[in-house]
């Protein structure tokens, strides 16, 4: 394996398979809150601590500003509650009673807002790009260098949490289309589906695979026998759908490339993850098969897809705000302090 590094991106080129695609940039610049020297340490703190306090946060921050970016960009709007004049992305089928990590982001909000320079600079968004970066390096993972400069999006909709967001249930194709349909390609796909190599799924989200799977009256055929006794104990047949379970059993709090070895052996949970090893004939394999055979290849694609995701469809200052609360826009009847939004 070769890697070179051309006009600022990577190239990274084995057995003929070639990962690349440059970040895009558009608005976004590292060096966008001058006035707010403080803004990274301070980030890097509160999640350090969050996640010291509770390790599957890290995986949360991550998945949060993943289902930011999917819905009507990375804008914050994830964040926004329900109110009078909208129904907002919290309560949508892929995020009910499933992301999480939102009192960090407040508790970073709130922190920023006490410090000169930062008051009503920081966009909502951003905190949680920056957030999701810290909480990867904190799990292990590869850090890079954040684009920073979103605007906080004015409205948030549940209709598109549903239209846009993957689900477990789907295979290669209709997860390349949901990709695509957000500016990303099946490299970006196959790569940031690495983000189950840490944090928790429900039963609900695959136990459809373990007793019946499409009709057959059988378990899916591409769990491993091992791996599957252990997920019928834990999701029996009718059971509670809200149980969780490690997305990676191996290291299932560590960022690192065992997502991959996982699927390599039938050890994938979803069946979003499982299809990109077990679709006969898919390129999605041969991206599994380097990411487990050399987790740095995995972590320099990581970075370049994780830009990628950060810089969809970015608002700028006339299609969106700095929100004072990430609960709700400015111009909304909100609680006046910071303490009584809902976590
Ligand atoms: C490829 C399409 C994807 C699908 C269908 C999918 C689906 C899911 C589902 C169903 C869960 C479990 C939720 C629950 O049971 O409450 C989950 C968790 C998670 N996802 Fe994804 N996901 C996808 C892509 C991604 C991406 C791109 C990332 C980040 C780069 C990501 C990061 C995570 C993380 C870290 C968790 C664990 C969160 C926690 O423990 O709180 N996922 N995903």
């Amino acid at each position: 394996m070769a890697i070179r590094w051309v006009a600022g991106f990577v190239l990274v080129v084995f057995t003929g398979l070639i990962l690349t695609s440059p970040p895009v940039r558009g608005q976004l610049t590292p060096d966008y809150y001058e006035s707010c020297p403080y803004l990274e340490s301070t980030v890097k703190s509160i999640v350090e601590s969050a996640v010291d306090n509770e390790t599957r946060l890290a995986a949360s921050l991550l998945r949060l500003h993943f289902h930011d970016c999917f819905v009507d960009g990375c804008d914050g709007s994830v964040l926004l509650d329900d109110t009078d004049t909208f129904t907002g992305e919290k309560n949508a089928l892929p995020n009910a009673n499933s992301i999480r990590g939102f009192q960090v982001i407040d508790d970073i909000k709130s922190a920023l807002e006490e410090i000169e320079g930062c008051q009503g600079v920081v966009s909502c968004a951003d905190i949680l790009t920056i957030a999701a970066r810290d909480a990867v390096v904190k799990a292990g993972g590869p850090t890079w260098t954040v684009e920073l400069g979103r605007y906080d999006s004015l409205t948030a909709s549940k209709e598109n949490a549903e239209a846009f967001l993957p689900s477990p249930f789907s295979d290669v194709p209709t997860l390349n289309t949901k990709f695509a349909d957000v500016g990303l390609n099946e490299t970006d796909l196959v790569t940031l589906s690495g983000g189950h190599t840490f944090g928790k799924a429900q039963c609900g989200g695959f136990s459809f695979r373990l007793y019946n799977f499409s009709g057959t009256g059988a378990p899916d055929p591409t769990i491993n026998s091992t791996y599957l006794s252990i997920l019928q104990e834990s999701c029996p047949d009718g059971g509670d759908a809200s149980v969780l379970n490690d997305l990676d059993q191996g290291t299932p709090n560590a960022f690192d490339n065992s997502y991959f070895s996982n699927l390599v052996i039938n050890k994938g949970l979803l069946r979003s993850d499982q299809v990109l090893e077990s679709t006969d004939g898919s390129s999605t394999q041969d991206l599994v098969s380097a990411f487990a055979n050399d987790q740095s290849t995995f972590f320099s694609q990581f970075v370049i897809s994780m830009l990628k995701m950060s810089a969809i469809s970015p608002k700028n200052e006339s299609q969106g705000e700095i929100r004072t609360n990430c609960h709700f826009v400015n111009s909304a009847p909100s609680p006046t302090s910071l303490l009584v939004a809902t976590a």
